[in-house]
């Protein structure tokens, strides 16, 4: 059995991570999360009565609180998902991605610093600090350019990928200078159970269901490479146990597809699974909507290292992963329905009501 500190577990990565660990390990497992907007203890509700998941209210900036939390636990590993994470809300308001994915990250990587150097030689050497990033700090590709790899120059443009793209230079730097045993992964688009509805797939089946708008920028021709959640987190434990200090592995699906043919394929499914929807068929739905400011054209990863060196595969296929998640929104209403409080409503307000 390993202790895990993992920070932002109760968000939609994080709590998906810290299900399947607790599932498919004896781990124990510390959960730092601060609770904004984006992080519901709701996606931990089934685990009220499971003595290896301790839940802990704070902030990866609280250098007091991480300090005691590692001298208390004492982590084997640190598996670090907290940060703002949507692309929009960093356009609207970039500080808090400021605050926390750079600021935040620094006084992490602090803490974990000075834990690290009073552990003894073995334990020094067997620590990992897994640092969950994005494709996104690559840039935008042109269609014909090759996927990502792992050596592709940074080139971050929004507010978000430059903040990640910061906290990645902090982790790489801080095993460089410092020897801090890192691992760092950049991930593509994410879809599965419990994603806040502010992001493309969960907004589309929200808004399918209550026969709303269908929001798509520009001309829908954005490309990106999508991988079911359970496959990323299936990524992220086969790089803590397998992989080579200091080193970053990037994570795909290899599934490229148009934000258009995303809409397509989330409407055909709907129509089938709720075949007396009042909505169908919901392609009818579909709106565009003025662009993102700056807008990536395109994400594409090349998975080649992680397979190579780590043997990781993904289980699911766009096809099946996409069902299951169509699936589990229309089994969880409630969930859906505690989400769609106020202040969801005013973000959908401030992005959508201008464009
Ligand atoms: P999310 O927004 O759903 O969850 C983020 C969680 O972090 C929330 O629970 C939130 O309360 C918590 N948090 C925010 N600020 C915090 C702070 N200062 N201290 C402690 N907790 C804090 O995000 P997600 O989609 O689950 O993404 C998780 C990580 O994976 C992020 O680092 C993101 O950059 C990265 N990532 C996401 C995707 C994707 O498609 N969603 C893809 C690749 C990488
Ligand atoms: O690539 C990994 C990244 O994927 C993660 O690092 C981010 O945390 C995550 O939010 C995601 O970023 P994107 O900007 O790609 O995801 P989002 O779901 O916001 O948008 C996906 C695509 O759909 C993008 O091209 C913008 C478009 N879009 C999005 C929304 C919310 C629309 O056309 N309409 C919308 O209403």
């Amino acid at each position: 059995m390993k202790v895990l500190l993992v920070t932002g577990g109760a968000g939609f990565i994080g709590s998906n991570f810290v299900h399947s660990q607790l599932k498919n390990t004896e781990n124990k497992i510390i959960n730092l999360d601060k609770l904004t907007y984006a992080g519901n203890p709701q996606n931990l509700a089934t685990l009220a009565n499971e003595s290896r998941h301790v839940f802990v209210q704070g902030d990866i900036g609280d250098s007091v609180l991480l300090e005691k939390l590692l001298a208390d636990h004492q982590p084997d590993a640190v598996v670090n998902f907290a940060a703002e994470s949507h692309v929009d809300r960093s356009i609207h308001g970039p500080e808090d991605f400021i605050q926390t994915n750079v600021v935040g990250t620094f006084h992490l990587l602090e803490a974990i610093r000075a834990y690290w150097n009073q552990l003894n030689p073995q334990s020094q050497q067997s620590f990992r600090f897994l640092h969950i990033s994005t494709d996104e700090v690559y840039g935008s590709l042109t269609t014909d350019a090759p996927a990502f790899s792992e050596t592709n120059p940074y080139a971050p443009n929004s507010p978000y990928s430059a903040s990640k793209a910061a906290s990645d230079h902090l982790v790489r730097a801080y095993h460089h200078t410092y020897g801090l045993p890192t691992l760092t992964t950049n991930c593509s688009n994410n879809y599965g159970p419990f994603q806040f509805p502010e992001k493309l797939i969960p907004l589309l089946i929200m808004n399918a269901l209550q026969g709303k708008a269908l929001p798509i920028y520009g001309d829908g021709q954005n490309i990106r490479d999508w991988l079911y959640v359970e496959d990323h987190c299936s990524a992220i434990a086969a790089v803590l146990a397998k992989g080579s200090v200091g080193e970053v592995y990037n994570i795909g699906g290899n599934y490229e597809k148009t934000n258009l043919e995303i809409v397509h394929t989330v409407c055909a499914i709907l129509d089938e699974l709720v075949p007396d929807s009042p909505y169908r068929p919901h392609h009818k739905l579909i709106t565009y909507v003025k662009d993102r400011p700056g807008h990536d054209r395109r994400y594409a990863i090349d998975p080649s290292k992680i397979a190579r060196e780590i043997g990781w595969q993904p289980a699911e296929t766009f096809e099946s992963g996409i069902r299951k998640t169509i699936a589990w929104y229309l089994e969880h209403r409630g969930w859906v329905e505690n989400i769609s409080s106020g202040s969801y409503q005013n973000w959908i307000a401030k992005n959508y009501g201008a464009r």
